[in-house]
């Protein structure tokens, strides 16, 4: 299974933007983390559209845009059509999860469900035959630079297995508190896919590279190990 890296460039320097993601793409990351978040869901702002629309022209890295937002469903439409590839969506925050997620499916996208650190892990289940990817937070959803949750873990352990049962492939992302030290933890579980923030934009070349040796290693280390997820 392959691993993969998504820079949230929510610790970016918004005035090197440019470079930064350029950086972190040359160094190995597939995805790129675009949080947006609107000051009710959590209680920062962040940015949304036109940014996302903005990076799209110049990017050609697998846009994996996390709705921290009300109502996602209001906005699923705009996000697609400014190129998101994926987007997710918070299960906390959504009217109705299936139509939401058939209606990122009907805009030509892949859908994600997140769910936050006090959501009872099982309540996913039942989302996903229509999911493409989970998104396990780490930390309460709002801020870069937080203490990963322990207990996350185990949730993250869990959901590989629901995933497994599942007839098609769906990532398993982690988001919030990964550093150096608990990435192996995280990769064991179960998760395929790893947001960073505050850890890889301090030095954002040289910090992915340091984290995709891990995820590379980890990758051999766990060559059929898990059934069922994704393969490719
Ligand atoms: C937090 C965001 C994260 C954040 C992660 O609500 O969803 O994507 O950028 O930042 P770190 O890796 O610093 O915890
Ligand atoms: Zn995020």
């Amino acid at each position: 299974m392959k691993n993969i890296l998504a820079p949230s460039i929510l610790s970016a320097d918004i005035m090197r933007l440019g470079e930064q993601i350029e950086a972190v793409q040359k160094a190995g990351a597939d995805y790129l983390h675009i949080d947006v978040m609107d000051g009710v869901f959590v209680p920062s702002l962040s940015y949304g559209v036109c940014v996302v629309e903005s990076i799209r022209k110049s990017c050609d890295m697998v846009l994996d845009v996390h709705l921290m937002i009300v109502e996602p469903h209001r906005y699923v439409e705009a996000f697609a059509k400014a190129g998101a590839d994926i987007i997710t969506v918070h299960l906390e925050a959504c009217d109705d999860v299936r139509e939401t997620l058939e209606m990122i499916h009907f805009h030509g996208c892949r859908a994600g469900l997140s769910i936050k650190p006090q959501t009872p892990v099982e309540d996913v289940s039942g989302f996903l035959d229509l999911a493409d990817l989970i998104l396990i937070m780490g930390v309460e959803p709002g801020f870069a630079g937080q203490t990963y949750f322990p207990e996350s873990t185990q949730r993250i352990r869990y959901l590989r297995e629901q995933i497994g049962k599942q007839s098609h492939p769906i990532d398993l992302e982690v988001d919030g508190g990964i550093t150096e030290e608990n990435l192996r933890e995280v990769l064991r579980a179960g998760a395929n896919v790893i947001v960073s923030g505050s850890v890889i934009f301090s030095d954002p070349e040289k910090n992915t590279r340091r984290l995709m040796e891990i995820l590379r290693e980890e990758e051999k280390e766990n060559t059929g190990a898990i059934i069922g997820g994704r393969t490719d």
